[in-house]
């Protein structure tokens, strides 16, 4: 078992919900100690302390801090509480276990933006999570660490939640961004990048929960005893949503740079009794699929998934054993993107349709030996020419089943059924 806990520590306590319980482990003490300093040690630290984004592309947090203009404009911050990629659900447990972590991270990096404004926009499906938010907002401001001259340091700071009506397109941050400022939800090309012209066209910084609720430990025990956890390129903890064929799903937190074999086997109690391990998609549904053989090199840390063609992604890790036939969990995948594609780009309007389409041609015994290669051109031309990443998040995960698993995609055309299940038609 691997005990590190910087951002789980008390989420055992249902006291710690509630700002008493929260002051009680120490809350709002970093907030009070960091009003003091020059809000560019702030970002310094945060530099220092190899912070990358845990919203899935792992930008370097301190640096894109740095982006923002340095004249005094208005400039706003987000944070991305959408959380709509399959498999994720680490941030959930945040909103609902810690909301003053993340309001006291959000506060700390406000004042070191410079930022008199922000937003929690969270996915409107999380009811639950924007009442515990709320509440918790609330409190902060009767405790006087929201609003005017914020513990007698002259920082004014307003927090407000924004409910988002559930599409997984508006947790792109442009998207996200358009949907804040009452428009559909659709992302916009880059540049400009947000931290230049964002919300209402002024600076903004979009970060995600889990990035802004590790300001706090940074904050507080410093940018050196943060690196001691995690590796060189990937420091510190992360939260990892865990599901699929595992005895004990959940959300876990270790440091980075942890074996993925030990992940699953130490934290989640290993799998279902009788069942072998196939695959694992180890970062959200847009990640390539590691193969049973690759798990157990994989260490879960950026630079290790990506140079085994993968991605650490937002850290949801789903767990595939042997019962399951590849060629219907992509066609799943498949519907999803389809679904959920803005429409704006034509490589990713027609092509996640496409890819649904072939696909399910597959699964209904009507596949041709020649529609597999048909799945991988068709995802080749969907990278890189698109507004947004949704695009390459389908087809990355397509080329992934068809090039690991091809002999069950070849074992459905031939025999019009399933090489797994046995049968035609799964049940979805
Ligand atoms: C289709 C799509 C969906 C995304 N959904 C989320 C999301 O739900 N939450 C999130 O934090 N980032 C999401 N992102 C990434 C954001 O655009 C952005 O990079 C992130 O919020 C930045 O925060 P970070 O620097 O803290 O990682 C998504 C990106 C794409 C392309
Ligand atoms: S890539 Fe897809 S989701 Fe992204 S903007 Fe284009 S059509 Fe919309």
């Amino acid at each position: 078992m691997m005990e590190i806990k910087l951002l789980t520590q008390h989420y055992d306590k249902d006291e710690f919900i509630g700002i008493q319980g929260y002051q009680k482990y120490g809350g709002y003490e970093v907030l009070s100690k960091v009003l003091k300093l020059n809000p560019k040690a702030i970002i310094d630290e945060v530099k220092a302390s190899g912070l990358r984004g845990r919203g899935g592309a792992g930008f370097p947090t301190g640096m894109k801090w740095g982006f923002l203009p340095a004249n005094g404009e208005e400039r706003y911050l987000l944070c991305n509480a959408d959380e709509g990629e399959p498999g994720t659900f680490k941030d959930r447990e945040m909103l609902s276990r810690a909301p003053h972590q993340l309001i006291e991270g959000m506060i700390i990096s406000a004042f070191a933006i410079g930022s008199k404004k922000s937003y929690v926009y969270i996915r409107g499906e999380y009811r639950m999570c924007i009442r515990t938010v709320e509440k918790a907002i609330a409190e902060a401001y009767k405790a006087g660490f929201l609003g005017k001259n914020i513990l007698g340091s002259g920082f004014d700071h307003d927090l407000d939640v924004y409910s988002g009506a559930g599409a997984y397109i508006c947790g792109e941050e442009t998207g996200m961004i358009s949907s804040l400022e009452g428009k559909k939800g659709q992302p916009k090309l880059k540049p400009p990048f947000p931290a230049v012209q964002g919300y209402l066209a002024k600076p903004t910084i979009v970060n995600n929960v889990e990035t802004l609720a590790a300001v706090v430990p940074i904050m507080r025990d410093g940018a050196q005893a943060y690196r001691k956890f995690g590796t060189e390129k990937s420091p510190g903890t992360k939260l990892f949503s865990v599901s699929g064929n595992v005895k004990k799903p959940g959300v876990y937190e270790v440091a980075l740079g942890y074996p993925l074999i030990d992940l699953i086997n130490n934290e989640c109690g290993g799998l279902i009794s009788g069942r072998e391990l196939k695959a694992v998609i180890p970062g959200g549904s847009s990640a390539p699929v590691l193969t049973a053989e690759e798990v157990r090199r994989a260490t879960m840390d950026y630079e290790c998934l990506q140079g085994m063609g993968s991605m650490l992604g937002s850290g949801a890790v789903i767990v595939i054993d042997d019962s399951n036939c590849m060629v219907d969990l992509l066609k799943v995948i498949m519907h999803f993107y389809h679904h959920e594609s803005c429409g704006q780009c034509t490589p990713c309007r027609e092509g996640t349709g496409w890819l649904h389409k072939i696909v399910s041609s597959i699964v209904n015994g009507e596949g041709r030996l020649q529609d597999i290669d048909l799945v991988l051109r068709v995802s080749q031309q969907m990278m890189g020419r698109t507004i947004c990443a949704l695009s390459d998040a389908a087809a990355m995960p397509a080329i992934s089943f068809v090039n690991k698993f091809r002999d069950e995609f070849e074992f459905y055309v031939r025999e019009g059924r399933s090489k797994v299940r046995g049968s035609l038609h799964a049940q979805m």
